[in-house]
């Protein structure tokens, strides 16, 4: 992987045959200090872990499963944001790399006819004034052609939508160099401000009729796109938008 890194992201790359995760373990190296863009990959996860508790599918061989460790110095209330960032990130390596024109499903899953190719879990370790340290987890399904059961209608690979097998190592350098430039985007402004055009383009919820489940209730509306904050923004009726915060809500295409 090192040697197909160009800029500062991935340029320090610890890699695993076999790790429980590779956030568990940037956290840990974050604990004691590693630099930010210090990368953690590994041919597979005993532990893979998924958003809301869920696992994550991790056989080896096959896929990608890496996490970034960074240090930016912006409010804990904007580190959510990171995590749009990376699947700009993912969805312009995916597209480099292979040609494929995935899409992303807001906030932060690359998909593929309605599929989930990769999702991302952001962490964080930070107090009021600051952050310590975030933690972008990244799983992207690249060569795997059969998937379990219980995930066979919502999960493909790039394998499965190209019909052609994938150099991870590749994948994960161009990763690492959109990545860096999209962030550095961000971290000048303090926002999404200067992506929300790309963003927007490559969402496939742009336009779109969407459900949105939340706690305090249920509602549909046609998603507009993102604002710089990264919140979706949902027109329930004319002239009337919702703020939709990541990470409160589920989102359904209907
Ligand atoms: C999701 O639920 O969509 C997020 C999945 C994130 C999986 C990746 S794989 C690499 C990193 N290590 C983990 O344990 N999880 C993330």
């Amino acid at each position: 992987i090192e040697s197909c890194i160009v800029g500062r992201f991935g340029r320090e790359v610890e890699y695993h045959e076999v790790i429980d995760s590779t956030n568990i373990r940037a956290r840990r190296l974050a604990e004691e200090g590693a630099s930010s863009g210090t990368l953690v990959v590994s041919d597979c996860q005993s532990a893979g872990r998924g958003r809301r508790g869920r696992a994550w599918v991790s056989p080896s061989g096959k896929n990608i499963f890496m996490s970034l460790i960074l240090r930016p110095d912006i409010l804990p209330a904007s580190a959510s944001m990171i995590t749009l960032v990376a699947a700009l990130a993912v969805y312009d390596g995916i597209k480099d790399v292979t040609g494929l024109n995935a899409g992303i499903k807001w906030p932060n899953d690359i998909v593929a006819n309605g599929k989930k190719l990769c999702g991302i879990l952001t962490e964080m370790s930070a107090e009021l004034e600051g952050i310590h340290y975030v933690v972008v987890g990244i799983g992207i399904n690249v060569n795997m052609d059969e998937f379990p059961e219980e995930v066979r209608q919502t999960a493909t690979s790039l394998l499965l939508e190209t019909g052609e097998k994938v150099r991870r190592s590749r994948l994960v350098a161009a990763i690492m160099e959109a990545f860096e430039q999209y962030y550095e985007e961000f971290i000048s402004q303090g926002d999404l401000s200067g992506l929300i055009s790309v963003y927007n383009k490559h969402m496939v919820n742009t336009g779109k009729e969407v459900k949105i489940l939340d706690r305090s209730g249920d509602y549909i509306g046609t998603a507009l796109g993102i604002n710089e904050k990264g919140e979706l923004l949902v027109e329930v009726q004319p002239g009337e938008v919702r703020h939709v915060i990541s990470g409160e809500v589920s989102v359904r295409g209907i």
